[in-house]
């Protein structure tokens, strides 16, 4: 089956090299998600998860004039937060987050007002707005280690992921208040879907985000980031696997198991196999080139909002080490 996500770059020579060109001119780093298409994977600096992404902007990307973020608006607000002299650059000024929008900032505050006395955990798919109101960032790679490291009588809100935010909560055996947000792409995943795909390929790992629904993650072998999925994917003895998240992740499990199978979870509303992003597909290799050569689509963050955000952003990256 053929993703978005399964491209290569062998296709756009041309375009490929007039974008390694223009790197190199203008001393930039191209971040990328797993979640973009192949293509961009392919020609990124650096491919990661949000954790990742996080990391490699608080440490090599200072060492560039531009950074340019293959992924979505809030982590290149993250970028721009970690490294304000730098010029942050998009592909697409409209890839937003669905999961970030569920949690207007203003509603976020009111409710966290609501609740005096606790400390405030929030995923990093948010506004600069809730991450300048949190007390500590999380991704899904880092979020049980950062849960676990407050006493185990520590009041927490935890949002704006509830399913995530459930899943923290099973793991860790906390009481964690939940924010009411979530991912359209991540909710899209059911699990009548993946019995039938288990009755299909018996013995085949399930391999799940923990942005999916609590039903989805019973059914999972292993719950993870998309890089602890793709780990364990390579690492593991077995030959299939079915995955259910984002469709871009099967670009590099294939490329690192070629001689392994993925199947990718179906969205409940399609008859198409991969569920994608619709903002992460946002970015192209077209894109890339015209924001690079024309330093468009910039990434502005107000200084004041971004002093406040980057304390929760820093501690989460000490936490994570
Ligand atoms: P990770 O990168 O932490 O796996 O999260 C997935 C995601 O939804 C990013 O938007
Ligand atoms: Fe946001 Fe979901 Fe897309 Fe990730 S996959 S960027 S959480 S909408």
């Amino acid at each position: 089956m053929k993703c978005s996500g399964c491209d290569n770059a062998a296709g756009n020579k041309a375009l490929v090299d007039e974008i390694l060109q223009l790197k190199k001119d203008k001393k930039a780093v191209i971040l990328a998600h797993y979640y973009v298409d192949g293509v961009l994977q392919d020609i990124a600096d650096h491919v990661g998860d949000s954790l990742a992404l996080a990391q490699k902007a608080a440490d090599t990307a200072r060492d560039a004039d531009i950074v340019v973020m293959c992924g979505v608006n809030f982590m290149a607000d993250t970028v721009k937060v970690l490294c304000p002299d730098k010029k942050v650059l998009v592909p697409d000024a409209a890839a937003g987050c669905s999961l970030a929008d569920s949690c207007p900032a203003d509603e976020f505050e009111a409710f966290i007002k609501a609740h005096p006395g606790y400390t405030v955990i929030s995923y990093v798919n948010t506004s600069v707005e809730v991450k300048a109101l949190s007390d500590v960032l999380v991704t899904s790679g880092n979020a049980r280690k950062i849960v676990d490291s407050f006493a185990p009588d520590a009041k927490l809100i935890f949002g704006p992921d509830r399913n995530l935010g459930a899943y923290i909560n099973s793991v860790t055996g906390r009481d964690m208040l939940l924010w009411d947000g979530a991912c359209h792409v991540h909710e899209r995943f059911s699990a009548e879907s993946i019995a039938a795909l288990k009755e299909k390929y018996p013995g085949a790992p399930v391999l799940v985000h923990p942005e999916c629904k609590r039903p989805v993650v019973l059914m999972a072998d292993k719950v993870g980031s998309t890089a602890v999925l793709l780990k364990y994917a390579l690492d593991s003895d077995s030959d299939t696997f079915i995955v259910a998240t984002e469709s871009g992740i099967l670009h590099q499990m294939r490329k690192g198991a070629p001689h392994k199978i993925f199947i990718p979870a179906p969205p409940t509303d399609s008859t198409c196999g991969c569920n994608d992003c619709n903002y992460m597909k946002l970015n192209t290799l077209e894109k890339l080139r015209d924001c690079l050569r024309d330093e468009t689509n910039e990434v502005k963050v107000d200084p004041e909002l971004a002093a406040k955000a980057i304390k929760p952003i820093e501690r989460m990256l000490l936490l994570s080490k």
